[in-house]
């Protein structure tokens, strides 16, 4: 399985330190290649309203989606901390939107990578646009 290039960790340690998180101080970054070979960014961003919060993946998606590109190929998630970062089950169920079960999603803290899984591990069993009888995006 590929390895997170410098690049890749280098803007996910940029958009994690630009995270609003003042109420868990929790700061997480997500960088998606898309097939285009482009990067895509973003951070969880909160709100005083804790449910209207947004992860980084989701954010990073949008920012993919919006620039008209609809495959992801490999993925950074990053945050501090002791654990390993174990993106949430929602945001597991979006990156398996736009990605395949053999995409490479590493997990990784400042430092580097701790731990590539690929999408299928990720999300066993994904419910996906083929159980609604469409082709992937
Ligand atoms: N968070 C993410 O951005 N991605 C995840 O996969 C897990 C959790 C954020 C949401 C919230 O802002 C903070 O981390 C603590 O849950």
């Amino acid at each position: 399985m590929s390895a997170a290039s410098e690049e890749m960790l280098a803007l996910a340690r940029t958009v994690m330190n630009r995270a609003y998180a003042p109420y868990s101080n929790f700061r997480v970054g997500a960088v998606l290649r898309g097939a285009n070979g482009k990067l895509y960014a973003g951070c969880n961003v909160e709100n005083a309203a804790y449910p209207q919060g947004i992860c980084a993946e989701v954010a990073a998606v949008a920012v993919m989606v919006a620039d008209g590109e609809r495959r992801i190929v490999e993925a950074v998630v990053m945050s501090e901390g002791d654990l390993l970062i174990a993106p949430c089950g929602g945001c597991r169920q979006h990156l398996s939107e736009f990605a395949d079960q053999t995409t490479p999603v590493h997990l990784c803290d400042p430092a580097g990578v701790r731990r590539t899984v690929t999408m299928a591990e990720l999300l066993p069993l994904a419910f996906g646009a083929g159980n609604l009888g469409k082709d992937p995006p």
